[in-house]
C-alpha cells in the first residue's frame, strides 16, 4: 500500500510547494509526499533524505515538514551546503530503531548547513536505553566509576551538539540526557540558545576546545532564559591544556535560573576528563568578552563560580552583573575561586566576585 501511494503523493506535493509557495513565501516539503509512513516500525531514512535534499536545493526558506505521529528513522545524515535558509519543522516524533546504534556515531547529524531551523514541538527518541547494557563496565576493573551526581545513568549522551556551524537558534526546547544538554564546539558563530531547559544532564558547554590541530574559532554564543535543574555543570567553558591556538569569545549568559547545580559558572581551561592527559602547555585557547548577567539559583557545592583560564592567554573582559547564588538545602555559604581572569563586576555579587 504504502508504495503504490509514493508517485501520487509526489506528485501532489509538487502542487502543494505551489500553493504553500504563493501562501507565505516558504516552500514545504511534507515528508508523506516522500513516502514517510508513520507507523513507529518503517525506516523512513530515504523520505526524510529526499525530502531534505530538495529543500537543501531550494533558494529562500524552505520547509522539512513533518506531520504529527512517530516516525522511525535509521542513522541519517542531513548535508548541506543548502541553497538558503532550511527549516525542519517537526510536529511528528523522531524515534530511533531499537539497539541499532553499536556501529554509528550518530543518529541524527545535520552537517555543513548554514541557518538552519528546527522546531515544532516534536520530540526526539534515540532509544539510547536499548544500548546500555552493552556497557561492559561492571566488567572490566579499568573502568572508572562515573561520579554519581545526577539522577541520570546513560553515558556520554550529548544533546545537542555542534560544530563548524553559524547561525543556529534553539528556543523552546527540553533536553534531558547523561552528557551535555548543548555542546558547541570549534567553529561556530552566531549562536542563540533561549528558553530552554536542561536537566538532568551536563549543562550547556563552550568546548571542549583546544584538542585537535585544525580547530577555529567560536565567537558569538547567546544563552538566554533558560533553566537548568539537578545538572552537573551550569554554564560552561572547557579548553584542554594544548598550543592549538585561538579565540572563543563575544559570550552573554543572561537570565539563567539554576536549581541544584553542582557547578554553576564553570571556566575550565585545564579540562582533562580522563587523566593522565598529555599536558603540553598552558590552553592557547584565548577567552575573552564574555557577560554573565542575572544568573541566580542554587548551587550543590560550595564553589558557585570556578574560573580557571590559562596562565599563557588570561580570560579578559569577563563581566558579572548581578549573580546570585545559595546552596542548596543548607544555609552554608558560598565561594568563587578564579586563577588569570580578567574582570569587572557590577550590581549583586553572591558569591563574592573572586577577581
Ligand atoms: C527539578 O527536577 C525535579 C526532578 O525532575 C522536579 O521534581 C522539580 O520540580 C524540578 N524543579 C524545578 C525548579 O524545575
Amino acid at each position: 500500500m504504502a508504495h503504490q501511494n509514493i508517485f501520487p503523493c509526489i506528485f501532489f506535493s509538487i502542487l502543494f510547494c505551489v500553493f504553500s509557495t504563493v501562501a507565505q513565501g516558504a516552500r514545504t516539503f511534507n515528508v508523506k509526499y516522500y513516502g514517510a509512513v508513520a507507523n513507529g516500525r518503517t525506516d523512513n531514512r530515504k523520505a526524510f533524505l529526499r525530502a531534505w535534499m530538495d529543500a537543501c536545493d531550494q533558494k529562500g526558506v524552505s520547509i522539512v515538514y513533518i506531520p504529527k505521529g512517530v516516525y522511525m528513522l535509521g542513522s541519517v545524515e542531513f548535508a548541506g551546503p543548502c541553497r538558503g535558509v532550511t527549516m525542519f519543522f517537526m510536529k511528528g516524533d523522531l524515534r530511533a530503531p531499537r539497539g541499532a546504534f553499536l556501529n554509528v556515531e550518530t543518529w541524527l547529524g545535520f552537517r555543513y548547513v548554514d541557518n538552519l531551523i528546527m522546531k515544532g514541538g516534536g520530540t526526539l527518541d534515540g532509544q539510547g536505553q536499548s544500548a546500555w547494557p552493552f556497557n561492559q563496565c561492571h566488567k572490566n576493573n579499568n573502568c572508572q566509576t562515573l561520579p554519581i551526581v545526577t539522577p541520570d545513568y546513560s553515558p556520554n549522551t550529548d544533546g545537542i551538539k555542534m560544530g563548524s556551524s553559524s547561525n543556529i537558534r534553539i528556543s523552546y526546547s527540553k533536553i534531558s540526557t547523561g552528557d551535555d544538554c548543548i555542546a558547541i564546539l570549534s567553529d561556530t558563530s552566531n549562536i542563540d540558545i533561549s528558553n530552554v531547559y536542561c536537566g538532568p544532564g551536563h549543562g550547556i558547554s563552550i568546548g571542549s576546545l583546544g584538542k585537535y590541530t585544525n580547530e577555529k574559532n567560536v565567537n558569538g554564543v547567546s544563552v538566554r532564559k533558560c533553566t537548568l535543574n539537578g545538572t552537573d555543570n551550569g554554564i560552561r567553558i572547557k579548553s584542554w591544556e594544548s598550543p592549538i591556538s585561538i579565540t572563543a569569545s563575544n559570550f552573554l549568559f543572561q537570565d539563567i535560573f539554576m536549581y541544584n547545580v553542582r557547578n554553576p559558572i564553570i571556566i575550565d581551561q585545564t579540562y582533562c576528563p580522563h587523566p593522565p592527559c598529555n599536558r603540553q602547555t598552558a590552553s592557547h585557547v584565548q577567552i575573552q568578552d564574555v557577560t554573565y548577567r542575572n544568573i541566580f539559583g542554587t548551587s550543590s557545592s560550595e564553589i558557585a563560580v570556578s574560573m580557571q583560564c590559562s596562565k599563557k592567554f588570561p580570560c579578559k573582559n569577563i563581566v558579572m552583573t548581578d549573580i546570585k547564588f545559595g546552596h542548596h538545602g543548607t544555609k552554608k555559604s558560598l565561594k568563587s575561586y578564579c586563577s588569570y581572569v580578567n574582570g569587572r563586576f557590577f550590581g549583586r555579587q553572591y558569591p563574592p566576585p573572586c577577581f
